[in-house]
């Protein structure tokens, strides 16, 4: 079985559809760069889909600086039991996801939010975000949403261990302890890595 089909089940084929939605409107409205195309499942959909391992079954969940929906539409596909948030300040990004969340069917349990993550005053269980922001930055905007005993999981690069190291001191004033994670959607796809931040015992 192909390592999609693994991760989606049932659920492949919404997933192909906003793999389309991305590729077809997605690169038109500039949101997504024409190179991309050809690794949209590998680079973004898996990548984004490789969260879901680490989000407790039934969550809410706020994907911050969402973009065109990366990640949170696709662990929505991937984990019909979590309701998202998904949380982006630009009008055309968000004109896109809520016409991509429309057209998926899944408008029962995710929504489209405009703003930014330092003036919602929301809390989810869990916070996501990929490609947002310095980790400094990042906490200070996430950890306000964060419900008592929530996570926040970032997506990163080859960074995320110095930028853990260097924000020590901030994670120890907001009671949080962070690791690196490596994880991934399916044996067969490359590694990601993700930083996990959760209250200090
Ligand atoms: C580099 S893009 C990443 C988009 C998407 N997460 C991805 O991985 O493709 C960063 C996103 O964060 C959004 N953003 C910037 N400042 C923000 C803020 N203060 N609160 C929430 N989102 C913000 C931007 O509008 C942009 O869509």
């Amino acid at each position: 079985m192909s390592a999609r089909a693994a991760v989606f089940g049932p659920q492949l084929e919404s997933a192909s559809r906003y793999v389309d939605i991305l590729a077809g409107r997605g690169i038109e409205w500039g949101l997504i760069g024409p190179r991309e195309r050809e690794r949209l499942w590998d680079r973004h959909i898996l990548n984004s889909a490789a969260l879901a391992d680490l989000v407790p079954h039934g969550s809410s969940v706020v994907d911050v600086g969402s973009g065109a929906g990366l990640p949170g539409i696709p662990l929505a596909i991937a984990r019909p039991d979590l309701r998202i948030d998904l949380l982006e300040p630009l009008l055309r990004r968000t004109n896109f996801l809520t016409q991509a969340v429309d057209e998926l069917g899944i408008t029962n349990r995710v929504r489209v939010v405009r703003g930014r993550a330092e003036d919602h005053r929301e809390r989810y269980d869990v916070v996501v975000s990929r490609a947002l922001a310095p980790l400094e930055r990042l906490v200070r905007w996430c950890d306000p949403l964060r419900a008592p005993g929530g996570s926040i999981l970032a997506l990163k690069g080859r960074t995320a261990g110095d930028e853990l190291a260097a924000a020590t001191r901030l994670l120890a004033a907001r009671r949080l302890t962070g690791e690196v994670l490596s994880v991934r959607a399916h044996p067969s796809v490359e590694p990601t890595t993700v930083i996990r931040l959760t209250t200090t015992r």
